[in-house]
């Protein structure tokens, strides 16, 4: 055969593959409203720039039925383009091919991804659209779980690894979304959970329903397990070319800087007006985060979920930095298990990959209760110390209003390790706030003639002394105490004389991480 034939036959050849489970099953997954599985890399990918490898992979699977199945491309498409020109390396699982099933190859061509992306130090997207291990394999596809979650082990803290799901995600099969460090679903059509309704329904006699169980909403605002969600399939690819546009390909190299257009001089008015001078009054730190940060741009991770605690990506002198914050006007931004367990996660992150963090405080202390207590807040509120401790890229701290007792401390005190703290005039660093010191301290004896009166008097006059950031300041436990107006030139400033930190600690294995 001509080379021109050789090549017209791999053409061919090629075509038949792409099509995955054959025209009538693509027509139907489009029926439905879906992607295919190279649309979804199509849409993740600069235009034309996706590179497919692995396309001839097969299956070596012999039993039930096997042997005289095909399988294109073996159920997964994998390969590697541009996002926004920095290279990204991808799978993605094929529902038209035998339900997007992980057999022995299916899963050796996801870990060659993985692979090729850690050793070229580059992101990692995993689109999720599968039936789970392919039974016909049986523990060979278990055992291509096994090598999967190895590999986002290993790459944990070195290359950014995201999942996307995009149809069922069961069993096992879960576990290495939940290996990776941010999890997308879209709402209605993706759901993850290890027992499903039937099994649930069968073993405990519950019945619930697939998107109530493990939908996007369920892991988004009751579970904690996802970090976005999306209306539909489009604007979730979007939304993870917008999260990788603030990281770095990797734990050594930068995040790509921003546009440099918001000059970091920039007083902002605003900020005078956010806080409301009533202290028990509550407002959205939100407004007070897109005021400072360049351009007002945030994007918020996990805002579903904990919603006592905001965390997300912004950028800072067009730098990217973690912004970590208590929200006054969810539970009075009191920290508890799951806010601890999200703030920490966050900032494990941003230290890994060197993403400064600027923490903003007002937070009246941790949430009272027995569910609280029974729930391991200890345990919990234990991961946000320790990752605040452990975390040696530059910390910035706000001190908006209240920072009481143990959550001062939690939320990046400078005994923590915290680089450059201010306070605005408003702010109560105390060990209590005034009630509650009173309720222990303020004992009348039987001579005072009006208890009531000479209770708000002992509260005004600790009020003075302690809730104020003078105290803090006084002791240099603060750097400065600023006009609100400030915030982003003073923050700005320290972020570049911070730009040369470097942090050496005790060498070690690996702590032991309150999980
Ligand atoms: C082999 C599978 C499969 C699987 C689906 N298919 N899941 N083949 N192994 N695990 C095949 C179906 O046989 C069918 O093939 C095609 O994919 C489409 O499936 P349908 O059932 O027709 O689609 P749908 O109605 O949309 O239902 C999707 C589904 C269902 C809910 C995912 O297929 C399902 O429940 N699958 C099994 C889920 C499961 O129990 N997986 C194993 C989990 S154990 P044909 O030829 O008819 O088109 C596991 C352990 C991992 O994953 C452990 C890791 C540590």
């Amino acid at each position: 055969m001509s080379m021109e034939d050789l090549v017209a036959e791999l053409g061919a050849r090629e075509a038949r593959l792409r099509l995955g489970g054959g025209e009538k099953a693509l027509a139907k997954r489009k029926e439905q409203g879906r992607l295919t599985a190279r649309e979804r890399l199509d849409l993740l990918f600069d235009p034309g720039s996706f590179v497919e490898i692995d396309l001839h992979v097969r299956h070596r699977g012999t039993e039930l039925g096997m042997a005289e199945r095909e399988t294109p491309a073996e159920g997964v498409v994998t390969g590697f383009g541009t996002v926004d020109g920095r290279t990204v390396y991808a799978f993605s699982q094929d529902f038209t091919v035998m339900g997007g099933s992980l057999g022995e190859m299916h899963a050796r061509k996801i870990q060659k991804v993985q692979e090729m992306a850690l050793k070229a130090g580059c992101p990692i997207v995993g689109i999720q659209d599968s039936g789970g291990a392919r039974i016909q394999e049986h523990i060979d596809a278990l055992n291509g779980y096994g090598r999967i979650f190895f590999n986002n082990t290993l790459a944990s803290g070195v290359i950014p690894q995201i999942s996307v799901i995009m149809g069922p995600c069961a069993g096992g099969a879960v576990y290495s979304p939940g290996l990776t460090d941010f999890i997308f679903m879209v709402d209605k059509t993706s759901y993850m959970y290890i027992t499903g309704p039937e099994v649930i329904k069968a073993v405990t006699g519950e019945t619930t329903t697939h998107e109530a169980l493990g939908g996007a909403q369920a892991h988004c605002e009751r579970s904690g397990v996802a970090h976005f969600r999306a209306p539909d399939e489009p604007s979730c690819l979007a939304a993870v070319r917008r999260l990788l546009s603030f990281l770095p390909s990797n734990n050594v190299d930068d995040p790509p800087p921003g546009p440099a257009t918001d000059p970091i001089w920039r007083a902002e008015e605003r900020l005078l007006h956010i806080v409301p001078d009533n202290p028990n009054k509550p407002y959205d730190v939100r407004e007070v985060i897109t005021a400072v940060v360049d351009g007002g741009d945030f994007l918020e991770v996990q805002p579903g979920w904990a919603m006592n605690m905001v965390v997300g990506f912004a950028r800072l002198d067009g730098r990217t930095v973690g912004i970590v914050a208590n929200q006054a006007r969810v539970l009075a931004g009191c920290i508890d298990i799951n806010a601890s367990d999200k703030a920490a996660r966050f900032i494990r992150f941003c230290d890994a990959f060197n993403i400064p963090v600027i923490t903003f405080v007002d937070t009246p202390g941790y949430l009272p209760g027995t569910a609280q207590e029974y729930g391991g807040i200890i345990r919990h509120g234990a991961k946000l110390l320790y990752a605040y401790c452990e975390a040696t890229v530059p910390k910035l701290v706000v001190v908006l209003r209240k920072a009481y007792g143990g959550a001062y401390l939690a939320m990046s005190s400078q005994s923590l390790g915290a680089d450059f703290t201010v306070a605005w005039p408003t702010a109560e660093i105390a060990v209590m706030g005034a009630d509650g010191a009173a309720n222990i301290l303020f004992k009348p004896g039987p001579e005072v003639e009006d208890p009531q009166a000479a209770r708000a008097e002992w509260v005004a006059r600790y009020k003075e002394k302690f809730n104020t950031p003078y105290n803090a300041a006084g002791r240099g436990f603060v750097e400065a105490v600023i006009d609100p107006r400030q915030t982003r030139p003073l923050l700005a400033q320290a972020l570049r004389a911070l730009g040369t930190k470097r942090e050496s600690r005790p060498a070690k294995k690996h702590g032991n991480f309150p999980v």
